[in-house]
């Protein structure tokens, strides 16, 4: 459906050829003086120059065309030479009429869906996982449902680290501690056996211990090497403990994302790159882009454009051992053979921008992925706590990624139970709907890139630009469509009628703007746009609501009128949630 500021732009484009002036002129926006009109035209200012004559004139002449349109409840040139705009309001219940009678709302979808891979997560199996992790998994879910929102093939996928160091660290640790265990005994022909020999709590232990000791003890990390060479080298013993090491992770980590609703389509890693490395370097090599370099093999590429220094791509250290670069080149090499994508997305810390770089022009150099394939690296800032440093929890310690979420859960069931009376259960179950709205919309509304602070008080606030308050909205109004319901009322019957005053006009000017704010917000991966077009919805929802009687009303049509304002408004916000990876309870 077409855009608002295009369906005026339709009316005036004729009026300012009728004129004699070129239409290109007839630019609609958003007033930038809500006090005096809906919208406006500059175009007469900018016309000014071209036909020489003064602005003022050449409005008069634009809006003399327009005295009888019935789009318009007021069109007026006032000086210098603006075009001011209102609409009629039938004209506006029409627009959002058809927009209800849409299953997409109005937003126009892609007419050539691309496949798009977003890697995102990115959790190193059996490491914490860190604030870090947590703003990839929350803003990388909020791309990927606005990709498919926009009708591309978005396929997500956590990419794990699953290959380094820290393997080798917990096969070194674990070999000190259960000597006897098969995995470590050079004779064993048997089958390993099916259950690992740790849980999750142990690995949670057992890796920070062994990266402390590799630390502090030269002999223990040269272990810790050997193991990791030896276990990327399929010694039989290693894979088996890596691939329990894989499981027990990985069933924890399904259950951590699942908490945050966050869903991988793939749950590929770093391994799975691996096979890919030989033929990837040789062909590096074939083609001349790889050269030596103090013994390690790598690939320039810095360009003349550069204003900063953009140092080698490096492919292979001096002992031969492949780096982050080459598992991410090797990854690609996968993704174009398996899934063909137009696009790939990376979300990290901006941190990791100048490995992007390096990875991304040193893919298009050597041919990995097309010269057309769409590369994106989105670096995201850092999650502070109040004190403007990088969060940790009050011990000092990075927080882990439950008790993050338990905290704000507490906070929330505290406050669902200190507003009203309600079963323990249902408000258990509540407060996690509603805190995982905290959290996610707490960090959502902050441009991706830009460091943030996180405030549990704020963030689970009732008020304000907040999680819980666009909750708050929507289930505010589905207790209202409910005692409608219950009342007799059908939500079948009727339709969206003239607003009959300012605050009703504002809803629904603010519900007409949502197609232009969502085809934009996910050309621009800007999922803070969306958080702040529904807080300025629920705002003139709101407002509108304290001013309305609505149940009590006693013109029938006005009163289906208002109740189908409300539905559109509901499923506008309910999807706009959902898009960025949240829900609404019933009531709260
Ligand atoms: N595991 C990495 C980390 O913790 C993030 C992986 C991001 N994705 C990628 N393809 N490099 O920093």
């Amino acid at each position: 459906m077409e855009r608002m500021l295009d369906r005026i732009a339709q009316e005036l484009i004729p009026a300012f050829e009728k004129a004699g002036y070129d239409p290109s002129y007839a630019k609609v926006t958003v007033s930038n003086r809500p006090d005096l009109c809906e919208f406006q035209c500059n175009g007469a200012m900018a016309a000014a120059k071209a036909y020489k004559k003064a602005p003022i004139m050449i409005a008069n002449d634009v809006v003399g065309n327009l005295k009888d349109c019935p789009v318009f409840e007021e069109i007026s040139a006032v000086n210098p030479g603006f075009i001011n705009i209102r609409l009629s309001g039938e004209f506006l219940a029409e627009y959002l009429r058809r927009m209800q009678a849409d299953k997409d709302l109005s937003v126009e979808k892609a007419k050539e869906p691309k496949t798009i891979i977003v890697d995102y997560g990115g959790a190193n199996v059996a490491k914490p996982l860190h604030v870090g992790h947590l703003r990839s998994a929350i803003i990388g879910e909020s791309l990927k449902r606005m990709g498919r929102f926009m009708g591309h093939k978005v396929i997500g996928d956590v990419h794990l680290g699953d290959w380094g160091l820290q393997m080798g660290l917990i096969i070194t640790e674990l070999r000190r501690r259960q000597p006897e265990l098969p995995y470590f005994r050079e004779d064993f022909e048997g089958e390993y056996p099916e259950e690992a020999p740790f849980t999750i709590s142990d690995l949670e232990e057992i890796y920070p211990a062994a990266s402390k000791k590799s630390k502090e003890d030269e002999a223990y990390k040269e272990e810790a090497l050997e193991a990791t060479f030896q276990l990327q080298n399929g010694k039989p013993g290693y894979r088996a403990l890596w691939n329990h090491i894989m499981r027990v992770s990985v069933t924890d980590l399904k259950k951590n994302y699942g908490k945050l609703n966050v869903e991988f389509d793939l749950w590929k890693g770093e391994s799975d790159a691996q096979p890919y490395i030989p033929d990837m370097v040789q062909d590096l090599k074939d083609r001349g882009l790889a050269h030596e370099d103090q013994g390690a093999l790598v690939v320039d590429v810095k360009e003349e454009t550069d204003t900063k220094e953009i140092p080698p791509c490096i492919i292979l250290k001096s002992d031969g051992a492949s780096l982050y670069a080459t598992t991410d080149l090797a990854t690609m090499v996968e993704r174009m053979k398996l899934y063909q994508p137009d696009e790939l997305l990376y979300l990290t810390d901006k941190r990791q921008e100048m490995h992007f770089i390096q990875v991304f022009r040193c893919a298009k150099k050597a041919g990995i992925v097309k010269e057309d394939t769409k590369l994106t690296f989105l670096g995201f800032g850092t999650m502070n706590g109040k004190d403007g440093k990088p969060f940790k929890t009050r011990d000092g310690g990075v927080m882990r990624l439950e008790n993050l979420i338990g905290e704000i859960n507490e906070e929330m069931f505290r406050k669902i139970v200190d507003n009203h009376e309600i079963d323990p259960e249902e408000a258990k179950k509540t407060a996690e709907i509603v805190g995982l709205a905290a959290i996610k919309y707490g960090d959502l509304s902050n441009q991706a890139s830009k460091d943030y602070v996180f405030d549990i008080d704020r963030f689970t606030s009732f008020e304000g630009n907040t999680g819980p308050y666009i909750l708050y909205t929507i289930v505010r109004i589905k207790s209202i469509l409910a005692k409608y319901e219950n009342a007799g009322g059908s939500l079948n019957e009727g339709q969206i009628h003239a607003a009959v005053n300012e605050s009703e006009k504002a809803l629904m000017l603010e519900l007409s703007k949502f197609n232009a704010m969502m085809e934009t917000a996910c050309e621009e991966i800007a999922p803070h746009k969306i958080c702040s077009y529904i807080y300025d919805l629920a705002n003139a929802f709101n407002r509108f609501y304290h001013e309305t009687k609505i149940l009590t009303e006693e013109n029938e049509q006005q009163k289906s009128s208002w109740i189908h304002l409300l539905m559109l408004t509901r499923d506008v916000l309910e999807t706009a949630i959902d898009v960025l990876g949240f829900s609404a309870p019933e009531r709260m």
